[in-house]
């Protein structure tokens, strides 16, 4: 089976450009065509948050229309610059997940695959969070389809990658969802977004990938961690996940160029 992931799309109102710049309706639209021309199509798309630039519902609303372009369902959780409310008001509730406590955690199965989505925004704070409540549900999740090969997705990793974004902000709770997936080792790959870059780590052993931004905007990549944060502007950028019995979870890197002329190697 086939999916992909966008992630950090950061739709503003329709015209505007967020820091007078990037230009992120036109590239979600690109990232939008580029999945529809994919042959094979992929089966589905995980959008791992930060689908709006600040979270109000003229921007959900702006990115559930381009979004509705798609081929294909979208399976949303939110990250730090969205709104749960607007986010959930803008799109249909099949894409967008309810668990008690409001959050927007959401699992479902495709093909052998288990998918679990993990809310893991607080509202008004940059960073991840995973509390008990979340716990809970994950545990409870995790539980309904022990043998089934599972996918975590969610919009901040929980694991320092020597940025600011991940280092300075935080993730509250990494330990107690560390000591989950240890404890399920159904889980083969975590994935996330919220660093704008293509980037891979681990948790409790499984591998964990970060999804560059849809949007376009690439994070200045500064290991000192002592310049301010930043982007460049690059062309908007996804992942494609194909999922077999024999190699697992691969992932390919592309980003949503329209045609590109292909040289023979010969
Ligand atoms: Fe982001």
């Amino acid at each position: 089976m086939l999916f992909a992931q966008i992630s950090d799309t950061h739709i503003a109102a329709p015209g505007e450009r967020p820091h007078g710049v990037a230009p992120v309706g036109e590239n979600l639209a690109r990232a939008v065509a580029c999945l529809n021309r994919l042959d094979p199509r992929p089966d589905f798309v995980l959008l791992t948050g930060d689908v709006t630039n600040g979270g109000a519902l003229e921007q959900a609303r702006h990115a559930a229309r381009l979004l509705d372009d798609l081929d294909m369902p979208c399976h949303i959780v939110p990250g730090n610059h969205d709104d749960r409310k607007t986010l959930a008001s803008a799109f249909p509730q099949q894409v967008v997940g309810q668990s008690p406590g409001g959050f927007l955690n959401q699992a479902f199965d495709a093909g052998p695959l288990r998918f679990i989505g993990l809310d893991s925004t607080t509202p008004g704070q940059p960073g991840g969070a995973f509390c008990e409540a979340r716990a809970a549900w994950l545990k409870e999740a995790l539980a309904e389809r022990p043998d089934a090969p599972t996918v975590l997705f969610l919009h901040h990793p929980p694991l320092k990658f020597g940025v600011l974004e991940t280092d300075a902000d935080g993730f509250d709770g990494a330990a107690a969802l560390a000591r989950i997936v240890a404890h399920n080792r159904q889980i083969v790959r975590i994935l996330c977004g919220h660093i704008h870059l293509f980037a891979h780590g681990a948790l409790a052993g499984v591998p964990l990938t970060c999804a560059p931004a849809a949007s376009g905007m690439r994070l200045a990549l500064d290991l000192t961690r002592r310049a301010p944060s930043a982007f460049h502007l690059d062309d908007p950028a996804l992942l494609l996940h194909k999922w077999t019995d024999d190699a697992g979870l691969v992932t390919h890197h592309l980003y949503a160029r329209g045609d590109e002329p292909a040289h023979p190697f010969q």
